[in-house]
């Protein structure tokens, strides 16, 4: 005789949940063993991207730009976990408040990326500092943005000015470094942009960090002979001395004054106004002011035991620009076409006016 609970059993059968996930697997077995694939690689590659090296108090950094904004406060991040750090500035000024700011065990030296002889002689100073130990970190940060705008607006000169400092600078800090880099089987850390993925404005910048890119690349091919690792740091926008609105203004203003009547009349009397109503609106929008998303990808570049080849800090770069830089070139014209303004005589008025005088 049957009890009650087996009829029930036979008529609604019993639905676990071990049950459906069964069923899943079984009907989806190619889907299923992807999923689970996957899992994996992400699981392993978490953990393999938290194994840290040791001994940072036996290991010496040296970082550029560190008057203020990433390359300031990574100098004191890293002092604060036990580096040696030894901090480039540009100004007096910068040198002491950072002294200031850290222990004493970090040092300083004055430092402009564009003259060599002063390059040299902060080799000798970290030569002397590390001894046999070798350099451990290279951050190469320091960097200018001015002048950036429309590329007919500029003169040669513009390039140059910030070429010479983010791109030719850097590799010159770099080659001198190498020695000591190969010797500790060290890191360089290059501060790039996403600027240099996307070509987002006329000027030096998105062609230095084009630059910056390509060097990297290169010498991290040729340097894992010798066990120094490179990575690359492409930060969406964040608010530093280099995103400053009334800096970027005023050079803008600059640039304007000094273009031929000719030129101004064919942008038109208010193109100039609300280019820089553009900038303020997508600089306001995009500009992240927690910098230390930068220095925790620096820091990692230094203290990972497997650091990653690039880094892409800030919600910008890897929702927007990033992605945008992998889709075909016009989604990315349509896009800067949307945050800037049209210049008076474009190509529709200017095929209105041939229109009309050969009418
Ligand atoms: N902020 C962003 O949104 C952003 C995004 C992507 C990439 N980056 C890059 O990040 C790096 C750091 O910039 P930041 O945002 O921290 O701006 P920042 O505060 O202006 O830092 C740049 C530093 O470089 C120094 N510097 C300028 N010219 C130099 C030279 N010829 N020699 C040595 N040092 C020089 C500056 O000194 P002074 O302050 O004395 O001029 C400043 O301390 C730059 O390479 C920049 O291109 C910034």
């Amino acid at each position: 005789m049957r009890t009650p609970n087996l009829q029930v059993a036979m008529v609604f059968p019993v639905v676990s949940e071990e049950n459906i996930l069964l069923d899943f697997f079984q009907a989806h077995l190619a889907l299923s063993c992807i999923l689970i694939s996957v899992t994996a690689i992400a699981i392993a590659w978490f953990i393999r991207d938290s194994f840290k090296v040791e001994d940072f108090d036996q290991k010496h950094v040296f970082i550029t730009g560190c008057d203020s904004g990433f390359g300031n406060l990574v100098a004191r991040q890293l002092d604060q976990n036990g580096f040696h750090v030894i901090a480039a500035c540009l100004t007096e000024k910068g040198e002491s408040e950072l002294k200031a700011a850290a222990s004493p065990r970090l040092k300083t030296v004055l430092f402009n990326v564009t003259d060599s002889p002063s390059i040299e002689s902060a080799v000798e100073f970290v030569r002397a500092e590390v001894g046999e130990r070798g350099l451990w970190g290279l951050i190469n940060n320091a960097g200018r943005s001015t002048p950036i705008g429309p590329t007919e607006w500029m003169q040669l000169e513009d390039f140059k000015k910030v070429l010479d400092v983010n791109l030719i600078g850097l590799i010159d800090v770099t080659l001198k470094f190498l020695p000591l880099l190969k010797k500790a089987q060290g890191r360089v850390v290059n501060v790039a942009s996403i600027l240099g993925r996307l070509a987002l404005n006329g000027g030096g910048y998105c062609l230095s960090k084009y630059g910056v890119e390509a060097f990297s690349d290169s010498l991290r091919r040729d340097m894992q002979h010798f066990g120094v690792k490179v990575s690359i740091i492409e930060p969406g926008f964040f608010k530093t001395g280099v995103t400053r609105l009334d800096l970027i203004e005023a050079d803008l203003q600059r640039l304007w004054n000094r273009l031929p009547e000719e030129v101004k009349h064919s942008y038109g009397p208010k193109f100039f106004d609300e280019y820089v109503k553009a900038q303020d609106f997508s600089m306001g929008l995009l500009c992240s002011s927690d910098i230390s998303k930068v220095t925790s990808c620096m820091q990692h570049a230094l203290t990972a035991r497997h650091p990653r080849t690039r880094y892409s800090p800030g919600w910008d770069a890897k929702l927007i620009w990033i992605p945008l830089s992998y889709l075909p070139a016009f989604i990315a014209d349509f896009t800067v076409a949307v945050l800037l303004p049209v210049p008076k005589d474009d190509r529709k008025s200017h095929a209105n006016q041939v229109g009309v005088a050969n009418t």
